[in-house]
């Protein structure tokens, strides 16, 4: 069964006002079981917007999501996804175990066993001494080690990310992309993944859905199939071939013919 299916979805914001504007345009997007997708696109192409249709945040004009099989609704219900943005947004007032706590308290979950849980997120993302920190004593990639944490806890089958490493400089960056990868295949987790950034689209996806501004549509998917994802991998041709065939795309150009 496919992680999601998005199906002709359309999203106007404003109708009928005269700030109305059309987000995405008939975009379809199937992410297979256990799939790394990334969104990629200009500024306003729709990317944020089609990451909270998934999530169920905000509800398309026309068309529908399913997320494993079920309504975009009943799956956030049942809490099948787990989010982190760009910003950390974590609660000041807890300390870094509680924040991962956090969704496992909504759900119900006993004490000892969601301290417990909470306690192996934090080891899988190398913050397991720092649970009794507060956020603002942690550095911007730690608290965002720490999102990450508590988006995983749940043990969501998916994961939708939008610009999660945005705010952070480059070599923080590389690590946590390493550090993702590395949890996702441990976990099995299936992952949607907004960036404005080539090379860390190409250095994790699976595949890079290349979208267009005004209105949102997916112009373009690029089949990312890397020999290995780590130092090496980022020094490979096939990573700088990737790179220029999702720049290409983005820019709506044709390949060009590689002799
Ligand atoms: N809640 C909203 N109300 C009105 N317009 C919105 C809303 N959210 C997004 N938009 C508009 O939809 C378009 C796509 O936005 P967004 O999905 O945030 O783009 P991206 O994440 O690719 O930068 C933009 O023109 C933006 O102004
Ligand atoms: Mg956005």
């Amino acid at each position: 069964m496919s992680a999601v299916v998005v199906s002709s979805v359309t999203k106007t914001f404003n109708i009928g006002r005269t700030d109305e504007v059309t987000a995405l345009s008939e975009v379809d997007l199937t992410v297979g079981d256990g799939e790394f997708v990334s969104l990629i696109g200009p500024s306003g192409c729709g990317k944020s917007t089609l990451l909270r249709l998934i999530a169920d945040l905000i509800e398309p004009s026309t068309g529908t999501v399913t997320v494993a099989g079920k309504g975009a609704g009943q799956a956030r219900k049942e809490q099948a996804y787990g989010i982190a943005f760009q910003q950390a947004g974590l609660f000041e007032w807890r300390t870094v175990l509680r924040n991962v706590e956090l969704p496992l308290e909504l759900r119900g979950m006993g004490k000892a066993e969601r301290k417990a849980r909470a306690e192996e997120m934090l080891t899988l993302v190398g913050l397991e001494d720092f649970g009794g920190h507060y956020p603002a004593q942690l550095s911007g990639g730690m608290q965002q080690r720490v999102a990450i944490a508590r988006a995983l806890a749940v043990q969501p089958p998916l994961l939708l990310m939008d610009e999660p490493f945005g705010a952070l400089d480059e070599m923080t960056r590389e690590r946590l992309q390493s550090e993702l990868l590395g949890i996702c295949a441990k976990t099995g987790t299936s992952t949607v993944f907004v960036t404005h950034s080539i090379s860390e689209a190409v250095f994790l996806s699976d595949r890079v859905v290349v979208m267009s501004a005004r209105p949102g549509r997916i112009t373009a998917s690029v089949t990312v199939d890397l020999p290995s994802r780590d130092d090496a991998g980022r020094q490979s041709p096939p990573f700088f071939d990737k790179i220029t065939e999702v720049r290409q795309a983005l820019r709506g150009t044709p390949l060009k013919t590689v002799s």
